[in-house]
């Protein structure tokens, strides 16, 4: 066991857990932040996405030994559920089960970061590691040009 402190969703948490913990164990069974999803374990899935300094890593496969910086979950987006993202989401009506649909955004948030008006080959590859079991894949890009360009779906 060693001690770490993160900066998660703006807050400082200090924890003690072994170095090779991965960061999803930790957001969801040591401090409870459960909106992260476990998929496959192996950074496949994409369900586990999570911000660090702005970029979209998968949470089961990074030890939290390696983690300098802040992070941010799903549930620290926004502050009432209303990241434009989150918005797009609801009015493209985007979740089919819903499973894999955290990590999606995170992965379209880091997007919009990076490249506020993707088309829609920006947008298949940067969302290409998360994986849909529904396939809504169709709706989630449809939101992603929601979110970017107000409705300007294509
Ligand atoms: S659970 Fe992390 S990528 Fe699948
Ligand atoms: S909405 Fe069911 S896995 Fe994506």
């Amino acid at each position: 066991m060693a001690q770490f402190s993160l900066n998660i969703n703006a807050q400082t948490y200090n924890i003690d857990v072994s170095p090779d913990t991965p960061l999803l164990w930790v957001l969801r069974d040591t401090l409870g932040l459960k909106g992260t999803k476990f998929g496959c374990g192996k950074a496949l899935c994409g369900a586990c996405t999570v911000h660090l300094d702005g970029n979209a890593i998968r949470s089961c496969s990074f030890p939290v030994s390696a983690v300098k910086g802040k992070v941010v979950t799903i549930e620290g987006l926004s502050e009432k559920g209303d990241h434009p993202l989150q918005l797009a989401w609801q009015e493209v009506d985007v979740p089919q089960c819903g499973y894999c649909q955290t990590g999606q955004i995170m992965s379209a948030a880091a997007l919009l970061q990076r490249n506020p008006s993707p088309t829609d080959k920006d947008i298949d590859m940067a969302m290409s590691g998360n994986i849909c079991r529904c396939g809504t894949y169709l709706r989630i890009r449809k939101a992603i040009h929601t979110a970017a360009k107000g409705g300007a779906d294509e």
